[in-house]
């Protein structure tokens, strides 16, 4: 498929996907979640990245991720025109959605904002007849306060643990996540 053709597939909205409106206070949030198209998740990503230093501390893997999204298929959440969510996908075999990056900006956690960008990356999977969704996260095992919210979160939404691995060094404990689809 030509790269204007896959643009134009990925601009379509939560509604088009079926999605159930996402709670952000004040807003009727119908079409807050959208496909966007893959150039403009990187600047997104940055933002989110800056608000969250307890999560995103190494400049480093900042950079490689910021630079990353802008390769694969992202939703973003939007507070009226304001980012405030990104969840990045990438299907490295045909089976299978991976979490390539999420964040939410600080200001607004804890609002459904997680719950609705899952939502949306779960629907999309189902549609391209995946089978199962995974994710990357630091193993609880790590103490983290910070990311084990984080892992809270992604039990929650029905991911289990598979294995670790000390994928980044001895300190950094890896957990690999999957949660089967049902489609
Ligand atoms: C993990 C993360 C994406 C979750 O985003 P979020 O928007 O806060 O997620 P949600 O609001 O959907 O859910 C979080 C909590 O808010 C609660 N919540 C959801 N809607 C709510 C509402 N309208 N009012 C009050 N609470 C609400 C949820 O029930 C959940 O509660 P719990 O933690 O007690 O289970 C976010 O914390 C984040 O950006 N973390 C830093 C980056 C990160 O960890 N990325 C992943 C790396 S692998």
């Amino acid at each position: 498929m030509k790269k204007s053709k896959i643009i134009d597939a990925m601009m379509e909205t939560a509604r088009d996907l079926g999605l159930s409106p996402i709670k952000i206070k004040g807003i009727d949030s119908l079409n807050l979640i959208k496909l966007i198209p893959p150039h403009t998740a990187e600047p997104i990503c940055r933002a989110i990245t800056s608000s969250l230093p307890e999560w995103f501390g190494q400049s480093e893997a900042n950079e490689r991720y910021a630079k990353g999204v802008s390769e694969r298929i992202s939703f973003a959440a939007f507070d009226h025109e304001e980012p405030v969510g990104l969840l990045t996908l990438e299907f490295q075999y045909p089976e299978n959605g991976n979490i390539y990056w999420l964040g939410v900006k600080k200001s607004h956690h804890h609002q459904g904002v997680g719950a609705g960008l899952m939502e949306a990356a779960q629907k999309y999977c189902i549609q391209k007849q995946c089978q199962f969704i995974t994710v990357e996260t630091l193993s609880e095992k790590n103490l983290d306060a910070a990311y084990l919210k984080t892992y809270e979160f992604y039990k929650k939404h029905g991911f289990q643990p598979l294995f670790e691995m000390p994928t980044y060094g001895p300190e950094c404990l890896m957990v690999y996540m999957l949660k089967k689809l049902s489609l």
